[in-house]
């Protein structure tokens, strides 16, 4: 009986090991797209979980801009699902936005699902209200 129970919890133990093996891992690293349009690639994180990247909206407050592509600086948390914050300083407008969210996979597949704040910069603090933008997106990969 005792043996039983001791062999029982091995192959317990070896499902619970395998399962965490084939568990799917979601990576920030490469090119996504969200539904906007807008395209930005991650470059490898190091072991402390920085990354860079590039950054090309499909949209801006602006009219009358030639939009360019802007640099991304981010950190993320190691795990199968990571959450992560990055910000994106645009190179042809005054402003910056900062993007946090997490990592996810599953059934429909990669996605970074994201919250943003967008700050310009305002003349006065009188206008900080209107020069301040909150929303989301959710990004896929692009293969
Ligand atoms: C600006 O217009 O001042 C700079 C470009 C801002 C683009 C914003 S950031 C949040 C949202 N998601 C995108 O992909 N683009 C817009």
């Amino acid at each position: 009986m005792k043996n039983m129970i001791i062999f029982s919890t091995f192959i317990l133990l070896f499902q619970v090991a395998l399962y965490n093996c084939n568990a799917e891992k979601c990576d920030l690293k490469g090119k996504w797209k969200n539904e906007l349009g807008s395209n930005m690639t991650i470059s490898e994180t190091d072991k402390n979980g920085y990354f860079l990247g590039s950054y090309l909206t499909a949209v801006t407050t602006h009219t009358n801009v030639e939009i360019k592509k802007s640099p991304i600086s981010g950190v993320m948390v190691h795990s199968s699902q990571p959450i992560f914050a990055f910000h994106v300083k645009w190179t042809f407008s005054d402003s910056i936005t900062t993007f946090t969210g997490q990592c996810f996979v599953d059934s429909s597949g990669e996605r970074l699902e994201t919250m943003w704040l967008l700050k310009a910069t305002a003349r006065s603090s009188d206008d900080n209200w209107a020069s301040t933008r909150v929303g989301s997106n959710v990004f896929r990969r692009l293969i």
